[in-house]
């Protein structure tokens, strides 16, 4: 299977609205909304209750989001909060996401993780919490497209973005190749998005401050002035 990567998804910078913070009962409308505003990468949480202490989404929501972002060229990047990421790959592939982001605190070897899901066709992002290293992340994050830098615990929408990670943010950008992408999850607004895209972050993810306001296109085109 070719191989497919995050590089030739992200324009400059991206911003990624995370649809654990939608409106369920509008969520296709939403989407829409975000997909006439320009958003083209959307991130799916996939929570198990264990990883993180609530079950959040996964493969259900993927699959009905999956036909709408593809027309328009867009990527479902899933971001698996779960203790056993590797037996999810394959369902999140077949529902049709194309990407899984896997934490480093779950797995033994990253690295075989990350083949894995390459194996699957999937594009593989490897995430960190706040209480993780840059030095641990960027060891482990051979073979992946892009390293994670949570900026909240994760388990939640709607946390404030902790401030250290703009350092940690900084001294990951200096740790991984050039060509391996860096993402930051948790807590982003209007306030903080251009210090985190100046810190190194080439992929922002930002869930309430997408979905919060009534007007989630709106929403979407103004964090993206803010960006910058
Ligand atoms: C947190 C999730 C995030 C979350 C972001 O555990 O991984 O993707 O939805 O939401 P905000 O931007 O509201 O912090
Ligand atoms: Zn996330």
């Amino acid at each position: 299977m070719a191989a497919v990567s995050f590089r030739s998804w992200v324009r400059e910078v991206e911003l990624e609205p995370s649809v654990y913070a939608a409106d369920f009962l509008r969520l296709g409308e939403q989407v829409e909304s975000l997909l006439a505003a320009g958003a083209r990468i959307f991130h799916v949480d996939v929570g198990d209750g264990h990883f993180v202490p609530p079950v959040t989404i996964g493969p259900v929501v993927v699959r009905a989001l999956a036909p709408l972002v593809h027309a328009r060229g867009g990527r479902l990047d899933c971001h698996l909060m779960v203790a056993d990421p590797e037996p999810h790959f394959g369902q999140i592939r077949a529902a049709g996401g194309d990407s899984v982001t896997f934490h480093v605190e779950a797995v033994v070897d990253a690295r075989a993780t990350a083949a894995a899901a390459r194996e699957l066709g999937l594009a593989v992002g490897l995430a960190f919490n706040p209480g993780t290293s840059a030095e641990e992340a960027a060891a482990a994050a051979e073979g992946a497209d892009l390293v994670l830098c949570m900026s909240v615990v994760p388990g939640y929408s709607g946390q404030d973005f902790l401030p250290e990670s703009i350092e940690r943010l900084r001294r990951l950008r200096g740790l991984v190749a050039p060509e391996q992408l860096v993402q930051v999850d948790g807590g982003i607004t209007a306030a903080n998005v251009r210090a985190v895209r100046e810190a190194g972050a080439d992929l922002v993810v930002a869930g309430s401050a997408v979905f919060g306001p009534a007007d989630v296109g709106a929403a979407y085109a103004s964090l993206v002035r803010a960006l910058g």
